[in-house]
Formats: structure tokens, sequence, C-alpha cells
């Protein structure tokens, strides 16, 4: 008989299901010591955690719970996401007027045409349709060629499912590529080695460069052009083009089919949906919470510290599991069930505190309009089979989702 503990951190779970019920009964004991970590699972010690940087680290051993070999653990913590206070300030608000609500507004109507478009040519498998939206708005975001947007889906597939048969070695078709990108492509490894590590994609790195050296000849209106004109080494470059890459589009990719299947299990309130639009902005914020995208992030304990009375000694991992929060019957009534109407409390799918996820506008603007796009069908959407989940124990992932309509 498995532990719960031993079930919240098999990947092999997920391919099933997110363990909502295990979850819950390690969330009655609040902080649970697991396999070399401690779990944070409550709603309030989860945002305790993540709001005092000061005693739990992104910086010491980055983020995620798998430790990264010690040479590389000195290049990851060049990225925004594995700093701390000041430093990861400085790198924040050389960012920050690129996500803004009004910098976003902007690219309000390029987005929306993006969903139309993507839905538009709907096939059976909503999954893989809807992939390309996050792909074209970040190509938009970024100034990368719309042709190369493919190798941001495959760095991020090999990222997050390195766990994964089928993601661990995506490989898309690179017909229509740019020179630039054909060019990186020529360096990238098929041999299973680690994708974080500094030597595991040589690729996205060769590409990052030459891109970074189109824009700092011939500049855009985009975010790597504006990085070009900042005063950034040469590894917070990298670091920040990787982040974004799989940042920027794994996230929704499974976010969106997660969504899709919320809603179909729930008809009447799809149905809802599609006859009052108003209800879209918290129908959206309750499928980010409903299927928590990111399931959890790692910090370590600067000092000995105490959360909600458990110990916790310096140089501890401790993770903090967003699919546990935001479940947590503290916060949500009748947490499991999927209402579009909910008001109670913020999600914290998108972190909370300094790292706050930097793109959550610009992921809340696609999904509204993915969903209007969906919701102007003439019909409903139904589901033609089980969805198959990706195998990770860190993206809530939807490889593939089945979908039929009336003909
Ligand atoms: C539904 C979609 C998304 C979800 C669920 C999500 C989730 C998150 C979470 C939980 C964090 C906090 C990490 C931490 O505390 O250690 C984060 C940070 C971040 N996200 Fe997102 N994200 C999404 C979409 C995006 C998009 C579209 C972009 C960019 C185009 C993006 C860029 C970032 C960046 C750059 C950070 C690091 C911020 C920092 O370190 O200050 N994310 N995201």
């Amino acid at each position: 008989m498995r532990t719960d503990a031993e079930l919240i951190v098999d990947p092999d779970t997920y391919t099933a299901e997110v363990p909502y019920s295990a979850l819950a009964r390690l969330r009655n004991r609040n902080v649970v010591r697991i396999d070399g970590f401690w779990a944070v699972l409550r709603y309030a010690d989860v945002k305790t955690v993540l709001r005092n940087p000061a005693f739990f680290s992104s910086h010491r051993g980055a983020t995620q719970i798998r430790d990264p070999q010690p040479d590389d653990l000195a290049y990851v913590q060049r990225m925004m996401l594995n700093q701390d206070p000041p430093e990861h300030t400085r790198l924040r608000k050389m960012l920050a007027q690129a996500f803004t609500p009004r910098a976003v507004g902007l690219l309000e109507e390029q987005i929306r045409i993006f969903a139309r478009t993507t839905i538009d040519r709907l096939g059976g498998d909503f999954a893989e349709t809807v992939a390309d939206l996050p792909l074209l708005t970040l190509a938009e975001v970024f100034g990368v060629p719309h042709q190369d947007r493919k190798l941001l889906y495959d760095w991020s597939n090999r990222v997050i499912g390195f766990q994964d048969d089928e993601y661990a070695f995506s490989r898309s078709d690179t017909a229509g590529m740019t020179d630039m990108a054909r060019k990186a492509l020529e360096l990238r490894p098929d041999d299973g080695r680690d994708p974080r590590a500094r030597n595991g994609m040589p690729d996205l790195y060769a590409y990052a460069h030459a891109l970074g050296e189109l824009k700092r000849n011939d500049p855009g209106d985009d975010v790597m052009s504006n990085l070009m004109r900042q005063d950034i080494t040469i590894e917070e470059f990298e670091n920040l083009f990787w982040l974004f890459s799989v940042a920027g589009n794994e996230t929704l990719r499974n976010g969106i089919p997660g969504g899709m299947i919320a809603l179909m299990r729930h008809p009447d309130q799809y149905e809802r949906l599609r006859q009052d639009r108003s209800l879209m902005d918290t129908a959206v914020e309750e499928m980010l919470r409903w299927w928590t995208p990111v399931m959890h992030f790692r910090r370590t304990a600067t000092e000995d510290v105490e959360l909600s009375g458990t110990k916790i000694a310096k140089g501890d991992k401790v993770v903090v599991w967003f699919s546990s929060a935001n479940r947590d019957e503290q916060v949500f009534t009748n947490p499991d069930e999927f209402d579009i109407t909910r008001k109670e409390a913020d999600h914290l799918s998108f972190g909370y505190g300094p790292h706050f996820c930097l793109g959550a506008h610009l992921a809340r603007t696609q999904m509204r309009a993915l969903f209007n796009a969906v919701c102007d069908l003439p019909h409903q959407l139904r589901p033609a089979g089980e969805p198959t989940r990706l195998r990770s124990n860190f993206q809530n992932g939807v490889k593939h989702l089945p979908v039929t309509w009336p003909q």
C-alpha cells in the first residue's frame, strides 16, 4: 500500500490524476515531512513562505525539488526565478514594463485574432490545437520570427516533460523555419541529458544568441530588443530566454485544456458562460484554481524557522504545493467543486510575493480570448475520449484532449 507522501511525488501518479484526496489528508497535518523536504500544503502557510524570501530563499537551492548539479546550480542562480531581493528586483524591474495590464492591453486585439484563428483550426485534439496560442503570443511579445515558434514548443516539452517518453525528445518539423533556427538545431542533442543544465540545450542558447544579435542590429518594439538595450550579462540574458520559453508556454498549453476539461465536465456552467460572457473573468480564475497548472515550487530555509508549529532547520528544502493550497477547505467552500461564479479568495496558481508570475496578465488575456472564441462556436464541445496526462509531478499537463461536436 503506497503512502500519501509517496503518491504525491511519484510522476506516475499524475498520468492518471492529481491525487487530491492524498493532498487533502496530508493538508490536515499542516506542514509535512516528505522524502527529503517539507511539503507546505495549506493556503495561509504557502503565502507565508512566498512572502518571506529572507527566510525561504529561491536562490540557495533554486526552485525545483530536484537539486541541480553543483556546477549547474551556480548557472541557474543567474535566472530571475532563482534569485532573491535585491538581485531579483533589478531584473524584474527591467522586464516589468512589458507585462503591465496596460502593455498587455495593447496586445489584446492581436491575441483575440490569434485565439479566433486557433479555434477556427480546431481538430479532434483540443490540447494539440490550442498549444499554438501561447507560442504565437510569445513570438509576438519577444520578437521571435513566427515561423520559428515551434522551437519554443520543443524546448519547453523537453524541460517539463523530461520524465515523459513522448515529450523528452520533442522534435517538431523544421520546414519553413529561419536559417537562424536551422543552424541552432544542428546543435540539438538527443542523448537524454538534463535540459536544465547549461549544456542541456545548446540549440536554445545558440538561438538566443543569434536572436539577440539580430535585435541588437535591427531593434524592434519587443522584449528581446528591449533587453539588448539594458545592462545585462550574457548569463542573465540566456537564462531569461530559457525562462520565458518554458514559463510562458508550458503553463498555458496545460491551463487552457485544463479549463476546457472543467467546462466539458460541467455542461450547465459551460452553457451559462456561453450565454453570459460577463462571467468570463471569474470563470477563467476558477479554471486556474480548479486545474492548477503549476503544482509546486521550492524554496530553501535560510535559518531555523517555525511554520505553523513545525520546526524547519536552516538549509532544509521547503516545497509549496499550489494544487493543495487552491483546494484548502479553510479558504474555499466545497473546494473540489467547479463554480464559475466563485469569488471567495484569490487562487495561488500564479504564486505570491516577489516572484508572483510576471506573465499573469498575459496568461489571463490569452485564456479569456481563447474561451470567448470557444463560447462563440455554435455548439458545445464534448469529450470524445479520456485526456492523456503528462507524466510529471510539477506541471498538471494535458498532452491530448479528444473533443467532438454536433456535425
Ligand atoms: C496559466 C499560466 C501561468 C501559470 C499558472 C504561471 C505560474 C507561475 C508561478 C506559480 C510563478 C511563481 C514562481 C515562484 O514563486 O518561484 C511564475 C513565475 C513566472 N512566470 Fe508564470 N505562469 C503562467 C504564465 C506565464 C506567462 C504567459 C509568462 C510570460 C510570458 C510567465 C512568466 C513568468 C516569469 C518570468 C516568472 C518569474 C517571475 C519572477 O521570478 O519574478 N508565466 N509563474
